[in-house]
């Protein structure tokens, strides 16, 4: 359906009918028998928990992403408390982050005691700005975590040449990114520590889980610890020896992630390739249909990188717009299109207000970006009807609100 005849409909929201019957939400996982049989097939064996589908599945993870250690946890939230803890994060320190992300990223450094410290975005890719990281670099700095926003690397050249000239530690949280490349690299092989996240409307899914990489054997055994309450064996390891001697030397978390979701990890970890490859398709697709559509921005690719398009977030031009950012939202709602936002910057959440004070205004790129920012359905498993169906509803949209 052509761009025009799509404008001249009624809005579901004004009473028309909708693109689509039924809801499009803009994430789903998708889980196939091989899923199921390997998830069965652990069921029926030994081990539940830390059996030999960890290991499995670490190796595997660690060889895909290029890195010399992998290192599982119970989510991805879990892995970012665990990278903060190893990256030596205490009460007294500073670690530098984006506002323009998940909470859990700068949540992790308050789970430690150390404070995080918001630079703002640029306004390409949305991801921190090295400039900005710059300017909050104080003696009490002892990490930046950059996020890879919607699944393009941050500038992590940038960051790593900035960390190595302070003496600090990057971790990555590539919750979005996994399978992301970045020149000839791939995300989770370039920062120091990566956090990735299993959820499932990430690329891979375990139910709920998370991975740290890196290349250093220190951290990954201090990692390795403290999901395992600070012990430095597992059961499975004194099993093998025949001991039963273990000694707490850490306070750790029991964030171990079990071996039934380390199997479905494995079978879904060979389906990232193709369901990388279908998101860029889609991707591509939404930026190529745009292209005639008033009002929309699409997601900007520096040259070099590949992203992984966990989220195709367009931004709206509100100026050629006679809607705002909530009423676009709710007509394509009412068109049975799930749209998301991503993300109410962190420093305005009420929690982060009462503990530091209120910051809005501060960082002007990730808040103006947040005004205009929507999510479109991103998943691999969307059909081409289900893609068409987008591209009608935003252009049905667009259209109607357009000067
Ligand atoms: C950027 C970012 N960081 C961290 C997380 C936390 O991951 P999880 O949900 O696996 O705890 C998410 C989750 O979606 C995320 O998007």
């Amino acid at each position: 359906m052509g761009i025009m005849s799509v404008s001249t409909q009624a809005l579901a929201i004004h009473g028309g009918t909708p693109v689509r019957r039924s809801y499009l939400p803009y994430g789903h996982q998708s889980v196939t028998d091989a899923d199921v049989q390997a998830v069965v097939e652990v069921l029926r064996s030994d081990w539940l928990t830390t059996g030999p589908k960890v290991d499995e599945f670490e190796a595997a993870f660690a060889a895909r992403v290029g890195a010399r250690h992998a290192v599982s946890f119970t989510s991805g939230t879990a892995a970012l408390h665990a990278a903060a803890f190893a990256a030596g994060l205490r009460p007294g320190d500073e670690a530098i982050t984006t506002p323009l992300t998940f909470a859990a990223t700068s949540n992790c450094v308050l789970y430690c005691g150390a404070t995080p410290v918001f630079a703002d975005v640029t306004s390409d890719t949305l991801n921190l700005d090295p400039e900005q990281i710059e300017r909050k670099i104080t003696s009490k700095t002892r990490a930046i975590l950059p996020v890879d926003y919607a699944g393009h690397p941050a500038d992590l050249n940038a960051i790593n040449e900035i960390a190595k000239r302070h003496g600090l530690i990057v971790i990555d949280d590539a919750c979005h990114a996994l399978g992301a490349e970045y020149g000839d690299r791939r995300v989770g092989s370039i920062a120091e520590m990566t956090v990735f996240s299993f959820h499932p409307v990430k690329h891979v899914t375990t139910g709920e889980g998370g991975m740290v990489t890196t290349e250093d054997p220190r951290l990954a055994k201090t990692l390795r610890c403290f999901r395992n309450h600070g012990i430095s064996t597992d059961a499975r390891e004194r099993q093998k020896s025949g001991q039963w001697f273990y000694e707490m030397v850490m306070l750790g978390f029991n964030y171990r992630l079990p071996d039934i979701a380390c199997a479905l990890g494995l079978e879904q970890l060979k389906r990232l390739d193709s369901n990388l490859a279908r998101r860029r398709e889609i991707a591509a697709r939404y930026t190529d249909a745009f292209r005639e559509v008033p009002g929309v921005i699409p997601p900007f690719t520096r040259s070099g990188a590949n992203p992984a398009w966990h989220l195709y977030p367009i931004r709206l031009d509100l100026q050629k717009l006679s809607a705002d950012r909530a009423q676009v939202f709710s007509a394509l709602r009412a068109e049975n299109i799930g749209v998301n936002v991503h993300y109410i910057p962190v420093h305005l959440h009420p929690y982060y207000r009462q503990q530091f004070g209120d910051r809005s205004g501060e960082f002007p790129v990730a808040e103006d970006a947040y005004a205009r920012l929507v999510s479109l359905p991103m998943f691999h498993a969307m059909t081409e009807q289900d893609v068409a169906d987008v591209t009608a509803a935003v252009s049905k949209v667009m259209c109607h609100y357009a000067h």
